[in-house]
């Protein structure tokens, strides 16, 4: 069998189980067995899989087959330019942050933290200016901040031991040594005291769904990614409360508190932050017109 005639036939399968879109998870799952990508194809397509490459693709079409979110069934995800590491340890990393990292990029422009992209670097000097990723999950938004903020190093804290690891393993995949990944604990309680009135960036994406919301997500979604990292509890707002109460001891003057939000948690958690003192809140919509990122600025 070649290459060419497996494709096929992962196709029909995967068309069989009504999973798709077809070709492009196709392509996706050739590319990871392979290990070539889609401009490399036509040098494969009619050679014969080596025996390993073919076992590892059965199994990821039987694990997608069987209602497994590609993105795990892959082992990974681009996030803002970035390959990382994914497993049902962790969230899949969304478009929607993607968008909250590019708000909390603008908010750190307006406190004077220099923004460009680069590669991360194995050896990079200490940094002075310091920004936290609270609930980092697979350290998505953490590790695009060390690679869009160039002086900054970044704290990270994460409840779930399970999640910490899948950070660890992509802090050292993208040789992002600005992130430091605190021991697990609750919101701001691993990051050492010595931060305290001094993050110049606090960024977010905490579980923010309410417990009677869980019977209306995606089946993909509620089987298989952590219930810890997506339901808050009854309210859905719990966590984003717990941010905006406990951020402002641990934010610089002039400092941001940018946190990913449901739309319709956005008139309540503006009034919120604002009843808290905050100088300025407001809810940036995403690029879809939804009101997503709740940015809340100390005076
Ligand atoms: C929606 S996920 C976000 C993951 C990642 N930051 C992202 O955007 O893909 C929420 C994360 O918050 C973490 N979390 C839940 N409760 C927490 C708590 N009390 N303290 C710290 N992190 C918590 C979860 O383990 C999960 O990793």
């Amino acid at each position: 069998m070649t290459w060419r005639e497996l494709r096929a036939e992962v196709e029909r399968e995967l068309a069989r189980a009504g999973v798709g879109p077809v070709e492009t998870e196709a392509r996706y799952m050739l590319e990871r067995a392979s290990g070539y990508d889609a401009a490399e194809w036509f040098e494969i397509a009619d050679a014969a899989p080596p025996a390993l490459a073919e076992r590892k693709l059965r199994d990821m079409v039987r694990r997608r087959v069987a209602g497994e979110p590609l993105q795990y069934v892959l082992g990974g995800w681009g996030f803002r330019g970035l390959d990382l590491f994914v497993d049902p340890r962790v969230l899949i990393p969304r478009p929607e942050t993607e968008w909250v990292v590019e708000v909390a990029l603008e908010e750190a422009a307006r406190v004077g933290l220099r923004r460009t992209r680069r590669r991360l670097s194995l050896v990079e000097a200490h940094v002075p200016a310091a920004v936290a990723d609270i609930g980092t999950g697979s350290g998505a938004i953490a590790i695009a901040l060390a690679a869009e903020l160039p002086d900054v190093e970044v704290w990270a804290t994460d409840v779930s031991e399970d999640g910490l690891a899948v950070a660890r393993a992509n802090v050292a995949g993208c040789a992002a040594t600005r992130v430091r990944l605190a021991e697990p604990g609750a919101w701001f309680d691993p990051l050492p005291a010595r931060l305290r009135g001094s993050l110049r960036l606090i960024v977010s994406n905490p579980p923010y769904i309410a417990e009677h919301e869980v019977s209306d997500l995606p089946d993909e979604v509620a089987a298989y990614e952590p219930r810890g990292a997506l339901v808050s509890g009854p309210s859905g707002t719990e966590a984003i409360e717990v941010l905006l109460e406990r951020a402002p001891e641990w934010l610089a003057p002039g400092a941001a508190l940018v946190c990913e939000i449901a739309p319709h948690q956005a008139g309540a958690m503006t009034e919120l932050g604002r009843s808290l003192g905050y100088e300025t809140v407001m809810v940036r919509d995403d690029l879809t017109g939804r009101a997503r990122v709740l940015v809340a600025r100390t005076g």
